[in-house]
C-alpha cells in the first residue's frame, strides 16, 4: 500500500517521522521535508544486491540522536553517537565489520542505470507506467480487482491484486488460495513467472513486481499468461 503524500505530518512536529520508504525510494517522490528517518534498501528499486540497510537522517534526527540517551545499553552496531558527537564516519564508508564491496559496487552500477534512465523523474514514470498497464488490465478483467481500492494507495512497485471473492460459484471465497495456488505453479512450470501469489497474510490474490528495474513490455508479456492460468484453472476443476 502507498501512502499517497506527507500533508498530514506536521511541519512543526515536536517528533520524528520515522519512514520504511524500502519499496519507495527511487519509484516514488518522498516528502523529505517531512521525514526525519528514512530508510530503504539496494536490491529493491535499483535491482542491487540485498543486505545492506540504508538510513537517510534529517537534522532534527541528528539533533535528537546527540540529546537523547537511552535508558538502556544499545548494541555496538546501532551506535550512531560517540563521545557526545555524531559517529559521521559510518555515512562516509568507515564500517564496524565487513560489508560486501560487490553489492557496493553493484549499488553504484544500479545508480549509474539510474542516470541513464532519466534519473529521478525516469525511475518514477517507468514505475508509473507499470502500474497503469496492470490497472488498465485490472479494469478489463472480471475476476480481478486492486488489494487497494482507493486508486491513491496503489503502489507501482509492489502491485497487490486480489482474486474476488467467491469467483468460481464458491461464495464463500475457499477457492482462492487454492486457485492462487494452481496459478503459480502453472506460472513457474511454463517458466513465466515465479513467486507471484500475494503476501502470505493477504487476501488471496497475486503480487507482482512493478519497479523501476521491470520492463513494461515484460509486464503486458505476462498478463495474458495470467489469463491462461486463471482459465486452465478452471477447466482443470479445482
Ligand atoms: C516496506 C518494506 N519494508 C521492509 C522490507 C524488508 O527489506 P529488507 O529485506 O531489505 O530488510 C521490504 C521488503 O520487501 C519492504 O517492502
Amino acid at each position: 500500500v502507498r501512502i499517497p503524500d506527507g500533508d498530514w505530518i506536521a511541519d512543526d512536529r515536536s517528533g520524528l517521522t520515522l519512514c520504511d520508504a524500502t519499496s519507495a525510494a527511487f519509484a516514488m517522490p518522498l516528502p523529505w521535508a517531512k521525514l526525519d528517518v528514512a530508510t530503504y534498501s539496494w536490491q529493491k528499486v535499483l535491482g542491487g544486491e540485498a543486505q545492506h540497510g540504508m538510513l537517510i537522517l534529517s537534522p532534527r534526527a541528528v539533533e535528537r540522536l546527540l540529546t537523547y540517551r537511552p535508558p538502556w545499553p544499545l548494541p555496538k552496531i546501532f551506535r550512531l553517537v560517540s563521545g557526545g558527537t555524531l559517529s559521521e564516519g559510518v555515512f562516509r564508508g568507515d564500517t564496524i565489520n565487513t560489508p560486501s564491496m560487490l553489492a557496493v559496487e553493484d549499488a553504484l552500477d544500479g545508480l549509474r542505470w539510474a542516470a541513464d534512465s532519466g534519473g529521478l523523474a525516469g525511475l518514477i514514470g517507468r514505475a508509473e507506467r507499470n502500474l497503469e498497464l496492470v490497472a488498465a488490465w485490472v479494469e478489463r478483467t472480471p475476476w480481478v480487482e486492486f488489494l487497494a481500492r482507493v486508486p491513491s494507495t496503489r503502489s507501482c512497485t509492489s502491485i497487490c491484486l486480489r482474486l474476488e471473492d467467491g469467483l468460481g460459484g464458491d461464495p464463500s471465497g475457499r477457492r482462492g488460495p487454492a486457485l492462487v495456488a494452481r496459478m503459480v505453479e502453472l506460472l513457474a512450470a511454463e517458466r513465466v513467472a515465479y513467486d507471484i501469489a500475494s503476501y502470505r497474510d493477504a487476501p488471496p490474490g497475486l503480487r507482482l513486481r512493478g519497479g523501476a528495474t521491470v520492463e513494461a513490455a515484460d509486464l503486458e508479456a505476462l498478463l495474458p499468461w495470467l489469463e491462461w492460468a486463471y482459465e486452465t484453472d478452471g477447466a482443470g476443476g479445482l
